[in-house]
């Protein structure tokens, strides 16, 4: 929306929300105070704020002022009822459009921004229709929904709105598309807008995160594959990744996909495909799912096999917990699942990441810093200087692929730390070579020992 805003200075644009904590920090006179951290979105948010740009938390007035309400309200995955663990928790799309039928005036165009299951559109309109039908109102109001997913990816997220691969736009009432379209196209050219009925649109949305969860879970099984034969995970993806059919692009292997949106995708297209009797296209897609859980697992399982099958005790320095690099974000994030499996066997973390706080670790994994698990008597600590936590550590994990740990001086970290010591590389930020130097073991994902 910022980024509309700043291409289109004649449209007032205003986000709303119900999290008065939320709009307070969009509109805080400390740039460093905005609620997400994404290069570039600070520049955006204060060049145009307070001139076309409004965060407010007045929604019945600013739904009357509107002529088009993109509705980006979060879909999260049911965690009860039916459908739970699968299906997508619509209350929040739902009670938006209730809140649009509500306080709307004369002709209003909802966009659906937020990534739904398929016929969600159908729900928008039938919300807003049926409170039409039993208004008591003269002015009746009227509607028309559009669908017009969003692909940009976090830490890129101003590059990818500014220059997107295609944008879509699901419909059937041209008027209403003529004039989304008119705002996309102020700085986007006219092909890369794609006109679709609005199920496609909304399935579109699900199978591009699926389609690319799906390179990235492939791409994670063939690295214990190559660990176990002695094929090296970048060579061959450089030798598929050449091949133009099959591009180089999203198949970096890692520790396994984090994020907000591609287990909740992936879940949710399962449930579909069920949903509508389709069995064995539910079991492949959920298969990227187990892949990834996988992932995660066997590397915490690996670095405790490294030590002989107990890390009680163990210092280990966790380099990274946001989901990727360039964002504070740490839904998904593997390192949850790495982090705990840790504490669990009783090591004592010391856990560094350039934008992801203290207290947002301690949301994640649901231990108090500095507290000692009950059970494994495992304990994590917040590490902001990473040389003196690696001070008689016994291993240090890279887990995001931040590019200040590229920087790090690896020759005086490993002097300080108590041998034997390990190294585990899950992003393979390092060279083998750079590794080979260092007295000192590693593990790199994909890869095995020279
Ligand atoms: C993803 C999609 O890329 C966006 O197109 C989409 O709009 C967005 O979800 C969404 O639905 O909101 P995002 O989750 O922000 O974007 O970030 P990605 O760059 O896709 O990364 C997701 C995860 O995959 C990260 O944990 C990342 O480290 C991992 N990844 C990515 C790999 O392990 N290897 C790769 O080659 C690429």
């Amino acid at each position: 929306m910022a980024v509309i805003s700043d291409h289109c200075q004649d449209i007032k644009v205003t986000l709303v929300d119900t999290d008065i904590k939320k709009i307070k920090a969009w509109n805080s006179e400390d740039p460093s105070r905005l609620p997400i951290y994404e290069p570039g979105l600070q520049e955006v948010v204060l060049r145009n704020r307070g001139n076309n740009l409004f965060f407010s938390t007045d929604i019945k007035n600013s739904i009357r002022e509107a002529d088009m309400i993109f509705i980006s309200v979060n879909t999260p995955t049911k965690i009860k009822g039916l459908g739970a663990g699968y299906a997508s928790d619509l209350k929040w799309v739902e009670s938006s459009a209730r809140q649009v039928a509500e306080h709307a005036a004369g002709h209003t165009i909802i966009v659906e921004k937020s990534t739904v299951p398929v016929r969600t559109a159908e729900l928008i309109e039938e919300i807003l229709n049926r409170s039409q039908m039993e208004s008591k109102d003269i002015d009746k109001k009227t509607f028309s929904v559009l669908s017009s997913p969003e692909f940009l990816a976090e830490g890129t997220a101003i590059k990818d709105l500014e220059n997107p691969d295609r944008v879509l736009i699901g419909g059937s009432d041209k008027k209403a598309i003529k004039l989304l379209s008119a705002i996309y196209t102020r700085w986007i050219s006219e092909e890369k807008i794609l006109l679709t009925n609005v199920w496609s649109s909304e399935l579109s949305k699900l199978i591009a995160n699926a389609f690319l969860a799906q390179r990235i879970s492939s791409i994670n099984s063939i690295s214990a594959l190559c660990e176990a034969t002695g094929a090296d995970i970048q060579e061959v993806v450089k030798a598929i990744g050449s091949d133009q059919r099959i591009g180089k692009k999203f198949l970096s292997p890692g520790p396994g996909f984090g994020g907000s949106c591609f287990q909740k995708d992936i879940l949710n297209l399962v449930y579909i495909s069920r949903f509508y009797g389709l069995e064995i296209v539910a079991n492949y897609w959920e298969q990227i799912l187990f892949i990834n859980d996988w992932q995660k697992k066997r590397i915490s399982t690996l670095i405790i096999e490294k030590f002989f099958g107990t890390v009680s005790n163990k210092k280990i320095v966790i380099l990274g917990f946001a989901f990727k690099s360039y964002t504070n974000d740490t839904r998904e994030s593997p390192a949850i699942q790495i982090v705990k499996d840790l504490i669990e066997n009783g090591a004592r973390l010391y856990i560094n990441d350039p934008k992801v706080s203290a207290h947002q670790i301690e949301k994640e994994i649901g231990l108090k810093e500095m507290e000692i698990d009950k059970i494994s008597s495992g304990s994590w600590q917040f590490a902001s200087d990473i040389l003196f936590s690696a001070k008689d550590s016994d291993a240090i994990v890279v887990v995001t692929e931040w590019n200040v740990y590229k920087e790090i001086n690896w020759q005086e970290l490993a002097s300080k730390m108590r041998k034997p010591a390990w190294i585990f590389d899950t992003r393979i930020i390092f060279s083998k070579e750079e590794l080979n130097c260092l007295d000192i073991n590693y593990w790199q994902l994909g890869t095995i020992k020279d």
